[in-house]
């Protein structure tokens, strides 16, 4: 297989110990949903300013190594002209953009969704990275629902979809992250998040193995293994780490870059937590790290409120929280 060491140094910095990635990659629609929480109007002016906060607090470089963005967001600027993907290359901070256009229904297959966002898919990565872009994200969503849901036909279509993904990302010179989010609204037991997660991984490395996707330039987005939301037995931190790393040793061949993990709408407090948990399990295969989206940005539109006069304030936010995470990376929080 063609070695690409460009990939794998964009994926080491990507995963340098004591950092993790931001995940400010909303589309336009649910990035409403974040300016909601402070009664601001979805309007392109109040995004900008929620990026321009999360992306030019000082000193943020020391905890985050790369921000994931949105295709409006790469493409816009901060109040003085520059570029948001500037922004971070100047602080060392990688940027990197989401490339899959969301999630659709099936006919006949209730409850589960398909990812799309392969059109032009070639020429897209080629202005992402003029734009700056050198990694890239591409989400596809398990529910667990009933018995068969989530079904093998529906995860074969997407896991195929996720493939093709990362095949044109390696070849444009861009590092993928593959993100497949099992879903932890529900009220399944911990067992059968850590089956259907097993299940999905395994299955996931196969198809990116067999169409000769060069795992050491790609990254795994991962959910933490934990029962659903409304499962009356919650899930201890402890478990949570043993759980999550008996399935990704079932799973993950050791020659992926490193694994990451998105929040899925935990608390920023018991995301940071079982972060920390897992960490302290000790050394793996692969660096593990945190990829958060709302689990970093709660804290930051708390503290901001959509006022001007709380910018610094958000900003400093963002800087403890990223610093939280960053400890609970070395389990040493
Ligand atoms: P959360 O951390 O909010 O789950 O988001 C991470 C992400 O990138 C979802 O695609």
């Amino acid at each position: 297989m063609k070695k690409n060491t460009k990939l794998y140094e964009i994926a080491a910095a990507l995963l340098a110990p004591g950092k993790g990635i931001l995940a400010a990659d909303e589309s336009d629609g649910t990035a409403g949903k974040r300016l909601d929480m402070v009664h601001l109007p979805n309007k392109p002016e109040n995004r900008q300013d929620f990026r321009e906060i999360l992306f030019t607090a000082s000193d943020t470089e020391k905890y985050l190594s790369g921000v994931i963005m949105y295709d409006s967001s790469i493409r816009n600027f901060t109040d003085d002209g520059t570029p948001f993907p500037d922004v971070l290359t100047v602080k060392g901070i990688v940027p990197g953009i989401k490339v899959d256009t969301g999630t659709r229904e099936l006919d006949n297959f209730k409850g589960e969704v398909v990812t799309q966002g392969l059109d032009n898919l070639t020429e897209r990565f080629a202005e992402y990275y003029d734009l700056g872009a050198r990694f890239a994200k591409w989400r596809m969503v398990v529910n667990i629902d009933e018995d068969e849901t989530p079904t093998e036909a529906v995860l074969k279509m997407n896991i195929a979809m996720m493939t093709r993904y990362a095949q044109l990302a390696q070849s444009a010179g861009i590092v993928p992250i593959v993100e497949p989010e099992v879903i932890h609204a529900g009220d399944h037991s911990l067992q059968k998040a850590e089956m259907v997660t097993t299940k999905v991984l395994q299955m996931l490395f196969q198809s990116l193995i067999e169409n000769k996707v060069d795992l050491a330039g790609l990254i795994l987005k991962s959910s933490m293994v934990l029962a659903g939301s409304t499962n009356s037995e919650q899930t201890s931190p402890e478990e949570v780490a043993n759980a999550t790393l008996r399935t990704f040793h079932m799973s993950v061949p050791h020659e992926c870059a490193g694994i990451v993990f998105l929040s899925g709408g935990q608390t920023p407090e018991r995301s940071t937590q079982n972060l920390n948990a897992i960490a302290k399990m000790g050394s793996q295969p692969w660096p593990i790290t945190f990829s958060f989206s709302r689990a970093i940005e709660e804290p930051v539109l708390k503290a901001w409120d959509g006022k001007l006069e709380n910018t610094e304030k958000a900003k400093g936010v963002l800087l403890e929280v990223s610093k939280n995470n960053s400890l609970a990376s070395l389990g040493k929080l």
